[in-house]
């Protein structure tokens, strides 16, 4: 038996590959390469000692799904695969309405014909959109969201939902991530982003490194302790290991649960910068700058319910983030194009 990985290739997938095989389980990944490259699976094998099947899929295609769940005895689902550009995401709605939300339907009445009917989904602390107050739980209202990526994760969730209530065989973990950062230890993989960077971390590292000038803090006039934007990071290796955890849960149980994964720590833009200063002996130039459209002043969870159902928590503190994204882009100062 064994796990398919959808969007494994990708930031999150690649680490979370290493932790399934890790736990001893046998993984089967598809990717359409949107996002990321054929090295980073490399690497995977390379660090975990181990091979495994991977195609060159679009979870999109369902007759080439159906083949790969024909070829494997698959008996859940860890659903990754999306797009994630929040502002992209406003200019071409359509294309993420499409991949995201079509491309979830397609996955799971592939899964249902060839009964399989268990999946970890990647959803997203956007869903509770603007209309919360942190620390944040799972029965907060949701769907308040500023985006088209934000509403496709708001969708899936409630597809999901209608699913599982539809068969009661079904059961879907889903995944509601923080801010998602830093690499592996070993500094071989991480994020590689396309272009400038949207997102703090691949920002502040490739300022650190000279690619970019200086960074833009958005805002210093946010109900903060320093009056800049908290947010919630996560190692993106207490993730990976989150969805170990998830996915012995869905082996486990029928139905759906909404599960947060975060450390319950809010971190304020001028703490990340500092931190990743002191925990690297580099220097990050920035210029406060306007506040940027869509954003909220603060945003981090409350974990407790992963602690209860999954007995995960994160482990790492923000300055394993800080070294370990460091010791990635440092590395690998072009990404996986060397
Ligand atoms: P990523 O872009 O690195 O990985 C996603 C992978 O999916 C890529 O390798 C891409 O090529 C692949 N993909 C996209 N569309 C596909 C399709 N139609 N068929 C097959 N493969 C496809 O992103 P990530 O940061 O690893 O995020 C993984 C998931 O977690 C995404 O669903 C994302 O929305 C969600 N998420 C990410 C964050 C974050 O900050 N990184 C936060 C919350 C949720
Ligand atoms: C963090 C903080 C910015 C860049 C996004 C998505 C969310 C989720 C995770 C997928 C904020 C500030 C940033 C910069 C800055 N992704 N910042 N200068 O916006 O919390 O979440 O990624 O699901 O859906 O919206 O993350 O890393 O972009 O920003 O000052 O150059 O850093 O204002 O306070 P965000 P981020």
């Amino acid at each position: 038996m064994a796990i398919l990985i959808t969007g494994g290739c990708g930031y999150i997938g690649s680490h979370t590959c290493i932790e399934m095989l890790q736990a001893g389980y046998d993984i089967v990944v598809i990717d359409n390469y949107y996002n990321s490259k054929p090295e980073a699976l490399r690497r995977v094998k390379e660090l975990s000692g181990k091979e495994f099947p991977f195609y060159e899929c679009d979870i999109r295609d369902a007759e080439g799904l159906k083949k790969i769940f024909a070829a494997h005895k698959i008996e859940a689902v860890i659903h990754f695969a999306g797009l994630k550009a929040v502002g992209e995401s406003v200019r071409i709605p359509l294309t993420y309405y499409d991949n995201n939300v079509g491309g979830t339907v397609t996955l799971c009445q592939v899964m249902s014909e060839m009964g399989c009917k268990r999946m970890v989904f990647s959803s997203s602390a956007t869903v509770y959109g603007n209309a919360n107050t942190s620390p944040l739980t799972e029965d907060m209202p949701t769907g308040a969201v500023t985006n088209a990526y934000g509403r496709t994760k708001f969708m899936i969730e409630g597809i999901l939902h209608d699913l599982c209530n539809s068969d009661p065989e079904w059961s879907a973990v889903i995944l509601r991530y923080f801010n998602p950062i830093g690499a592996h230890i070993s500094g071989r993989i991480g994020e590689d982003p396309n272009g400038i960077p949207n997102n703090l971390m691949p920002y502040v590292s490739q300022v650190a490194i000279g690619k970019l000038s200086q960074l833009s803090v958005f805002g210093d006039d946010y109900d903060t302790p320093d009056g800049t934007g908290v947010r919630d990071y996560i190692h993106v290796v207490d993730l990976a290991k989150g969805h170990v955890k998830a996915v012995d849960y869905a082996l486990a149980h029928t139905g759906d649960e909404a599960i947060n994964l975060g450390t319950g720590n809010g971190c304020s833009v001028l703490q990340l910068v500092n931190a990743f200063k002191a925990a690297n002996g580099v220097d990050v130039p920035y210029v406060v700058a306007p506040r940027r459209p869509g954003d909220i002043g603060t945003c981090f969870s409350d974990p407790s319910k992963a602690a209860r159902l999954l007995g995960w928590k994160a482990e790492k503190t923000v300055e394993d983030m800080c070294r370990d994204s460091w010791r990635w882009q440092s590395q690998n100062p072009k990404g996986y194009d060397e």
